[in-house]
């Protein structure tokens, strides 16, 4: 299921070399000014402006470790949570940094209207996943940290997932009114695995930050926790730990033997347990 390209026409998309509105013929997207972008023949588009990233981007083996997760329905409390927060407008719905495009699909089905969602990342076999999650969505290879190449005013929701968070383009990109859907893990997330499996631990706190962060120009509509028991075999143990920073560190192997340790009994019992904030543009 790979999207329409005339989708990419109607994604309210924008130049990363100048900023102007991209327009879609055929397979190749372009500004007036004459920059042209060319679809992949997987069906995302790369929208990275040619100086490159000092930024990691998900590798295949990660990408591939959180589509187990999400196709096994682990993850699909905060799905829900995420899609309720997302629904209500009718405008382009961006995932920065979308990852595989679970949320971006969830928030779109949830949807009653037609609308086209965005999915933003850095990595290429993340866009390859996202441009096949959704006959609505459309997928592009963007550096958060650069520029997000959607229009000034022309989303109406930005989803930030486990995602870094760039509030100057978020602020330039939503509509006045348009709302920032953000999912912080708390402590608890994933608690009982944390240590044993060698992921990074999260501090409490973040929705404080998120509060100084937005301050200037949103209004915080809502911060609800979302807990859920998880109960892990040893194969979905390592691919939830592989599919986060830990990926980045340890060898497939290497969680894989953690993960038989720990789960010798057959499997792991942990939690769920994120904040799904909203926050509302003025
Ligand atoms: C922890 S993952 C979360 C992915 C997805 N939101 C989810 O929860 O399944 C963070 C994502 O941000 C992407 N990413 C990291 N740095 C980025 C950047 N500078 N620009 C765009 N995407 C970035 C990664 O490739 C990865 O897909």
């Amino acid at each position: 299921m790979t999207a329409n390209p005339e989708l990419f026409a109607t994604a309210r998309l924008a130049c990363p070399i100048c900023s102007g509105a991209l327009t879609s013929s055929s397979r190749v997207l372009g500004c007036a000014s004459g920059h042209r972008f060319d679809l992949a023949r997987q069906g995302y588009v790369s929208l990275l402006s040619g100086k490159g990233t000092a930024h990691r981007s998900d590798t295949s083996d990660m990408v591939a470790a959180r589509t187990r997760v999400f196709d096994d329905g682990l993850y699909a409390p905060i799905q829900r949570a995420v899609a309720a927060a997302a629904t209500g407008s009718t405008g382009v719905l961006v995932d920065a940094g979308g990852g595989t495009g679970a949320y971006l699909a969830a928030s779109l089905d949830a949807d009653t209207d037609d609308r086209v969602g965005v999915s933003v990342d850095l990595s290429k076999s993340c866009a390859r996943a996202a441009a096949r999650a959704h006959p609505r969505g459309v997928s592009v290879v963007a550096d958060l940290w650069a520029s997000i190449p959607v229009q000034t005013g022309g989303a109406s929701t930005v989803l930030s997932v486990f995602a870094p968070r760039n509030v100057a383009e978020t602020t330039r990109i939503l509509a006045p009114g348009g709302q920032w859907v953000i999912v912080t893990s708390n402590t608890g997330h994933l608690a009982d695995i944390v240590g044993p499996m060698g992921m990074l631990r999260v501090g409490d706190g973040k929705t404080d930050r998120i509060d100084a962060d937005l301050r200037a120009d949103f209004d915080i509509v809502s911060a609800d926790r979302v807990r859920a028991s998880l109960d892990l075999s040893a194969d979905r143990l390592a691919d939830v730990a592989g599919m986060g920073p830990a990926g980045f560190h340890r060898s497939r192997d290497e969680l894989v033997e953690a993960a038989a340790g720990l789960a010798a009994g057959g499997s792991v019992p942990t939690m769920i347990d994120v904040t799904v904030t909203v926050a509302r543009r003025r």
